[in-house]
């Protein structure tokens, strides 16, 4: 991979600890899901090193808690920068080391800067209150302080921008950063990581502890009593055990975690714009976001026009190795992932599902999974309540808004949904009575550093970018003057 990569010193091969590249004797592989071939050797953090993590971060922290805003804000600037300078490097090696196609690792690095950005600007606006208090000799007044250490995991869908939306707000609210990313993508994350110490971020602030090993690692930025915060990006399973493991040190915790988002297509809708938000949508990393579209409701008035137009989209579709420009849908993280796919599409088809395009005959050999559209599915089969994390579209048919309504509701999940009508009175009603963290309204690209994003029910609490992704990261103290 090497030959690809301008800027070598993006290509680190250990975990980033104090401000120090750092090796052990055991390694494990990072693989081109492309190609299935191993790109690099990555070291395993140990114990120990886990350890100086902490304490590191810790002691960051009392210092950077007292640097001004101003020069907060200074420093992610030049990281930024510094990112900017990068970006075609750094989108390489993601499109490398996770699949997606270049294209797609370019607008994730583009995403991933605009929080750093976003928060390089937030950093100079943390306020407090006066309150009025309840007697004439009180005062009260309220200040936010940082939180202190934060310890996070992040997926390998978005291997840089699900942690620049964490460490860029952590930084500004005058945290310390101690991320494990993904075993599948640590090498976008180290990369990042050495550009923050190139842009000046102190040593300790910013650590990253790679290995393969979740359940140790996951343990110690659980239950360390040094680290007072947890943030944590994946699914709703994981991320149960992570904040039942959290509870013995009551630390903060806020979870991003799975969904089962609806589309809904009325009988009103301008098509085109459905079609074209959707195609955006789903087919952003191969379906594997959080926030894809995966149970698509369409009115039956317009369900046969809808899916033959959808069809056609699809099929302009070019599917293949990510580094290949002309290709616009990569594969999927790896050959398992495929497999998952596709016995979900074989459940669908034996409950009555037809496959309109794509679809396989027997399980896929290889990461990829073609893009398939997926008519006569209906609410409540196996498809519809897993979440599919590939490039499938399960289109049901309903025919009132009352029962799409419940239908869309119909899940433990609610992180985003989105539905398409010209009509008023139904913008307002789906607005506030869909049970979701995020609602697009005749759009699916929803995601901003200027949006709050986060889910509700299962998945996860606490939102991310815009100026409430501060709030995670900051305590409220209360102050009473008294005898005045
Ligand atoms: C995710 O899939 O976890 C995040 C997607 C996004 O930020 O748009």
């Amino acid at each position: 991979m090497r030959s690809l990569i301008k800027n070598q010193a993006l290509i680190q091969q250990g975990s980033f600890i104090n401000g120090q590249f750092v090796s052990t004797n055991y390694h494990f592989e990072v693989t081109n899901p492309a190609k299935n071939v191993t790109l690099i050797q990555v070291a395993e953090v140990d114990a120990k090193q886990l350890n100086q993590a902490v304490e590191s971060s810790s002691l960051a922290q009392k210092s950077w808690q007292n640097v001004p805003a101003q020069e907060k804000a200074r420093i992610l600037r030049r990281w930024l920068t510094l990112l900017e300078e990068n970006h075609d490097d750094l989108a390489t090696i993601m499109s490398l080391e996770q699949g997606k196609t270049l294209a797609d690792a370019k607008a994730e690095i583009a995403y991933g800067n605009s929080f750093v950005e976003w928060f390089s600007e937030e950093a100079k606006r943390i306020y407090g209150d006066t309150v009025s208090a309840p007697a004439a000799d009180k005062r009260i007044t309220v200040i936010k302080q940082p939180v202190g250490v934060v310890g996070a995991i992040t997926p390998w869908n978005f291997p840089n921008a699900m942690i620049t939306r964490k460490a860029a707000a952590a930084f500004a609210a005058g945290c310390s950063f101690i991320v494990k990313p993904a075993a599948e993508t640590p090498l976008s994350a180290l990369a990042i990581a050495y550009l923050a110490q190139q842009a000046g971020l102190p040593d300790g602030l910013f650590n990253v502890v790679v290995g393969e090993n979740a359940q140790v690692i996951g343990e110690v930025l659980t239950t360390h009593p040094l680290i007072n915060k947890f943030t944590f990006t994946g699914s709703t399973r994981v991320g149960k055990l992570l904040t039942a493991q959290c509870a013995n040190t009551v630390k903060r915790v806020s979870m991003e975690l799975g969904g089962n988002a609806p589309f809904i297509v009325f009988d009103d809708a301008d098509l085109e714009v459905a079609i074209n938000a959707l195609m955006a949508n789903k087919f952003r990393n191969c379906g594997q976001t959080c926030i894809s579209a995966n149970r698509i409701y369409v009115h039956e008035s317009v369900y046969q026009q809808f899916s033959q137009m959808l069809v056609e989209r699809v099929s302009e579709l070019k599917q293949g190795d990510g580094l290949e420009p002309t290709n616009n849908i990569g594969c999927l993280i790896h050959h398992q992932a495929a497999k998952h796919v596709h016995q979900l599409v074989a459940g669908a088809i034996e409950q009555g599902a037809k496959v309109q395009i794509g679809g396989l005959p027997t399980a896929p050999e290889n990461a990829f999974y073609p893009p398939t559209v997926l008519t006569n599915v209906s609410h409540g089969d196996a498809i519809t309540q897993a979440e599919i994390f590939g490039p499938v579209l399960a289109l049901i048919a309903f025919d009132d808004d009352d029962t799409v309504l419940a239908q869309a509701n119909d899940t433990d999940y609610g992180l985003a949904c989105y539905f398409f009508t010209q009509q008023l009175k139904r913008v307002n009603r789906f607005s506030e009575q869909l049970d979701y963290g995020m609602v697009g309204i005749n759009d699916a690209v929803i995601s901003n550093a200027a949006a709050p994003f986060g889910g509700v029910k299962q998945s996860g609490y606490g939102r991310e970018g815009s100026k409430y992704g501060l709030d995670d990261f900051l305590d409220v103290k209360y102050l009473c003057h008294g005898a005045l």
